[in-house]
């Protein structure tokens, strides 16, 4: 994977634990940093002479002169930490091109947007296109905070109101004080209620699009299934994989080819370890981010042989049925296996 310098030119904060960051594109790197709605970029961090990945969406729209990103500090987080109390404008981050499915389908003609906390910063990118390019979208948005004062992007969204009121309709969700249209967090109720009032010229949206904690994400998607939106149209980033981890039971060593960046790696893996892991370890520069099952930098196609993943919120029946594993949660079941990182 490669990162890349980019310098950061403006830090706006939002509130005690949560900031924007706006990075510089230098003219030679515009074609490798340009990007669709709703992807991420990875950092590369050094803490303590160990690498760290972490992904952040982007808040910005590929018109912009800069990519944005919104971070929240969460707890022991090492990267979300450095970035709210020690990262100055003008320091230099390494930074991954931009990647993800999660992106606008510009066909859309009505979209609804459900996201919890720092969830939204996708979502924004999302619907600012989605309002610009299309004159005749109409686009929903929940969003879900303990309080006014936690909101990230709160002036972005009231332009977007301010700027489109008679197609963009925001709904705020307040868990922890009164004052926004439903009081506790994103639930069925608040969801069924928002779709037949405020939200009502939405329809059935076209599209859906759902960022924040595995468990808004989960009873978002149902209730949204309920209501006629077909599985396909309904795409979720997710904050944070399950814990749940499947128990696979493999022993001994796995013959492993590996084709990445055109190069191809034989190696043996001790099938007990994740393959990610394995190959991290052996010096092959597989790409990831997370490595916790929820980003998908990590993936990979299974060309000869077979794996499973022991956790995985990402990928699509479909997407594993013809060979995609996130290599971050794969661990090999057969004696060869042969991984393609470039083909996927
Ligand atoms: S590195 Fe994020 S899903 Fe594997």
């Amino acid at each position: 994977m490669k990162f890349y310098s980019l310098t950061v030119s403006k830090i706006e904060r939002f509130n005690a634990d949560s900031l924007a960051i706006s990075l510089t594109i230098p003219d030679a790197l515009r074609s490798i940093f340009c990007f669709e709605p709703g992807q991420y970029i990875t950092f590369s961090h050094s803490v303590e002479g160990e690498e760290i990945r972490r992904s952040y969406s982007i808040a910005s729209t590929p018109s912009d002169e800069i990519i944005t990103v919104g971070v929240k500090e969460v707890a022991n987080g090492m990267f979300s930490s450095y970035a709210n109390r020690a990262l100055k404008e003008g320091d230099v981050l390494k930074v991954a091109a931009p990647e993800g499915g999660f992106v606008l389908d510009k066909q859309a003609g009505s979209i609804l947007a459900i996201g919890a906390g720092s969830g939204i910063t996708p979502l924004l990118s999302i619907i600012k296109v989605a309002l610009s390019d299309n004159p005749d979208v109409k686009v929903g948005l929940i969003y879900g905070n303990q309080s006014a004062r936690s909101m990230m992007f709160k002036n972005s969204i009231e332009e977007l109101s301010e700027n489109f009121g008679n197609r963009f309709f925001a709904i705020h969700a307040f868990s922890r004080e009164q004052g926004g249209d439903y009081f506790g967090r994103i639930d069925r109720g608040v969801i069924l209620h928002a779709l037949k009032n405020s939200l009502a010229g939405i329809g059935v949206p076209d599209k859906a699009y759902l960022c924040g904690p595995e468990a808004m994400i989960h009873l978002a998607k149902d209730t949204l299934l309920d209501q006629g939106v077909a599985a396909e149209h309904i795409l979720f980033e997710l904050f944070v994989a399950s814990e749940d981890a499947k128990e696979i039971n493999v022993k001994g060593l796995a013959s492993v080819s590996v084709l990445l960046d055109g190069e191809n790696h034989e190696i043996q893996v001790p099938k007990e370890e994740l393959l990610l892991d394995s190959l991290l370890e052996q010096g092959i520069d597989a790409p990831y981010s997370c490595q916790g099952g929820s980003c998908s930098s990590c993936i990979c196609k299974v060309t000869e042989g077979s794996a499973e993943m022991v956790r995985n919120q990402v990928l699509t029946d479909h997407e594993i049925a013809s060979g995609f594993v996130l290599s971050c949660q794969a661990k090999i079941t057969s004696k060869a296996i042969a991984v393609d990182f470039d083909n996927v």
